[in-house]
């Protein structure tokens, strides 16, 4: 049985003003008719033999979350309230519990899991599909499976995987390295052995705790017990803030897949974005003539390579080239594309103004 335990744990500061922190990307319809997270649950369907989905997303989130997934009838095995965020690798290690705790007595191995992270764009269904059961052949015998985009430009704000010499299909990792700057980023993609780490995993669940509790054993024991002391509440499972809460932050990449000697990575080439900025989401929706992207009411004259959304005034531009203009009811941003990577910046600075 292959679990979807679905990341939703992200504010996706970087798409601001539509994504906040009450309402991040992933429960935004940004690309596609329904939401991230529930576009992420539709690409599922097709793939054989799939249990119900693992969601783990912070408390503040649950109702919204709990909403998106009824409404596309998704019955969860449970929903992982955290009370703060931690990263992917103590998610990771509660959902895997959380599925080991629900598997049948009588399975005599334990389920595997699919972690996706809810705010992924994939256009080629079918090539997502196929890796998945390519990965889920060698997560059946006992690997740690990541999924390695075949990237095709210098992208910087993503992890790379530099894979060592094999025949395919999946491949032995050589190496992990967190976003790179643009001259080793460059290099990287051409000599075509790295690629960009997509954050999306397969694996045993008994096997990634096992190599949580051999590589990053502080971890392991906290989510043990944070596990231990949660309660459930319906579709809910509250993790209790102190057990939580004294756990280590860090990314499953860092904690185990960069360490641990079982890992593999299976290559994704299926028109994937993490639509981690407003640049990569102009990219993610086709454009007009003039690849403009233009959501809501808009009006341009004379405008190219624009990404222009409005979702209460009408907005309009006269000669604009490469920008991003979003308008929201108290606020609009307006950046050019190659500066939007420091929307970030604004957020922080809205933050400490309170
Ligand atoms: N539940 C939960 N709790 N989910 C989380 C948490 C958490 O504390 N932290 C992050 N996530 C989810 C986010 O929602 C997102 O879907 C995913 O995990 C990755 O986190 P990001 O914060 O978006 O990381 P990133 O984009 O900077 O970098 C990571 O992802 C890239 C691909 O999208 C790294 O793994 C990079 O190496 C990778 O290329
Ligand atoms: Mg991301």
């Amino acid at each position: 049985m292959l679990i979807p335990v679905i990341l939703s744990g992200g504010s996706g500061t970087r798409l601001w003003p539509l994504s906040r922190e009450l309402y991040p990307k992933q429960l935004l319809p940004l690309v596609g008719k329904g939401t991230m997270l529930q576009e992420t649950l539709a690409r599922m369907k097709g793939v054989e033999d799939v249990g119900a989905p693992i969601v783990v997303c912070n408390d503040s989130h649950r109702f919204l979350v709990a909403e998106q997934l009824r409404a596309v009838d998704a019955k969860p095995q449970s929903i992982l309230l955290e009370p703060v965020g931690r990263n992917t690798a103590p998610a990771v290690a509660i959902a895997a519990m959380a599925a080991v705790a629900a598997e049948s007595s009588n399975s005599k191995t334990s389920p595997l899991l699919l972690v996706l992270p809810a705010d992924h764009v994939i256009r080629d269904v079918a090539a997502f599909r196929s890796a998945v059961s390519v990965g889920r052949r060698a997560a059946e015998q006992g690997k740690l499976v990541t999924f390695g985009v075949v990237p095709d430009k210098p992208e910087t704000g993503y992890g790379y995987i530099k894979r060592a010499a094999g025949d395919g299909p999946t491949f032995p990792i050589a190496q992990f390295v967190e976003k790179p700057d643009l001259a080793t980023a460059t290099r990287y993609v051409e000599s075509k052995e790295y690629f960009w780490n997509s954050g999306m995993f397969l694996f045993r669940a008994t096997a990634v705790l096992d190599e949580m509790r051999a590589l990053a054993p502080d971890i392991y024991e906290a989510c043990a017990q944070a596990y231990t002391a949660s309660k459930r509440d319906l579709d809910f499972t509250r993790l209790p803030a102190k057990e939580f809460g004294a756990c280590r932050s860090d990314s499953l990449d860092y904690a185990v897949m960069e360490k641990t000697k079982h890992g593999v990575v299976v290559p994704l080439d299926a028109g994937w974005s993490d639509v981690g900025s407003w640049s990569a989401l102009h990219e993610a929706v086709p454009g007009d003539e003039s690849n403009n992207v233009c959501l809501g009411d808009v009006l341009t004259e004379d405008s190219s390579g624009c990404y222009l959304q409005s979702t209460s005034r009408l907005v309009a531009a006269v000669g604009l080239r490469d920008h991003v203009v979003v308008e929201t009811k108290d606020a609009v941003l307006v950046a050019p594309k190659d500066r939007v990577q420091d929307v970030k910046l604004l957020v922080t600075q809205l933050k400490k103004q309170g």
